[in-house]
């Protein structure tokens, strides 16, 4: 299985992506998931983690909390669309575990500093402020991180926190740009494939039908996020996106991309958060991430619904 760690804003759909790691012992040894500022504060962030940590069963995974703001904007978080808690839909109980005590960016430098070059894989699902943090603070960790593998931007599909910008790298672009430029290899789940897993009521039901805790506690959690995408949108479904992350590394066969140059707009307060993504290699700017533009829904839905069937 291949080391992970998961950095999160849990937010529903981390907490579903959290939930596939984890029922996914073959595909994964998940070392520790450390929170982040964004869809709502750090400290529900960092609450939601260990709750959905214990959904799975799985207390022994340490759990972190890494930045409570991003590197110099404001923090800008997404109530509307994850509830107060970031979490609402299941009422899940209050961990009963502690947080590590030691800052979540100090875990990744020491993790990665300690391991052997190239053996752990960076699962982003938010904004990339302790990743961003852990580079600025100790930069030989750049060659020793196997692959990035993140949910944020847009190209095709464009924003849906701005017209120009997805939420992840709209909140943190200036921790954003440090990791574009990191020269670690980076594979992107953007909006443009995440639009297309479509959480339709059908797929919803798939989970609840389970008859499992974890099951109808990812039923509950959907029905809750999507009420706000679904009004916006007016899809079958809305879209799911963290958990695109988790199912690209277990099957990439189910996406499809290219590796070209994309860059994070840091300046204009127009188009800030903006991934401008060079896919026709108009400039001869480096290739630096793997960017994902399609994805086999149906393929998705049914690797999601059999794992998630595999927990208590
Ligand atoms: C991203 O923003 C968050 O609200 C979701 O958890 C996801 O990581 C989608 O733009
Ligand atoms: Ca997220």
């Amino acid at each position: 299985p291949r080391k992970i760690i998961i950095d999160t804003d849990p937010g529903q759909d981390d907490a579903v992506a959290i939930l596939l790691a984890l029922a996914s012992p073959e595909d994964f040894e998940v070392m520790g998931v450390v929170a982040v500022a964004g869809n709502v504060g750090l400290h529900h962030n960092a609450t939601n983690a260990r709750k959905v940590v214990e959904l799975a069963g799985r207390k022994d995974v340490p759990v972190y909390a890494g930045c409570a703001r991003p590197m110099r904007r404001t923090l800008v978080t997404a109530e509307h669309v994850h509830g107060d808690t970031g979490l609402n839909g299941p009422d899940l109980p209050a961990p009963s575990f502690e947080l590590q005590p030691e800052h979540g960016v100090d875990y990744l430098i020491e993790t990665f500093m300690q391991a052997d070059p190239g053996t752990i894989t960076l699962c982003t699902l938010g904004p990339l402020t302790n990743v961003a943090m852990a580079l600025v603070k100790e930069p030989r960790i750049a060659e020793r991180i196997a692959e990035i593998v993140m949910m944020g931007g847009a190209y095709f599909e464009v924003g849906n926190i701005t017209p120009a910008a997805e939420f992840n790298i709209y909140v943190d672009p200036d921790a954003a740009d440090i990791v574009f430029r990191s020269g670690i290899k980076l594979t992107v789940l953007p909006l443009d494939v995440t639009h297309q897993m479509q959480a339709t009521p059908e797929r919803l039901q798939a989970f609840r039908a389970i008859g499992n805790k974890a099951g109808q506690a990812v039923y509950e959690m959907l029905s809750f996020s999507q009420g706000f995408d679904l009004a916006k949108y007016g899809w079958a479904g809305a879209p799911l996106h963290d958990p695109t992350v988790i199912a690209y590394l277990i099957d990439p066969g189910l996406f499809e991309g290219r590796l070209c140059n994309v860059t994070i707009e840091t300046a204009s307060e127009l188009t800030i958060g903006m991934t401008v993504t060079d896919y026709w290699h108009v400039t001869d700017r480096p290739r630096n991430a793997t960017y994902i533009r399609s994805g086999n829904a149906e393929g998705f839905y049914c690797l999601l619904t059999e794992r998630i069937a595999r927990l208590p």
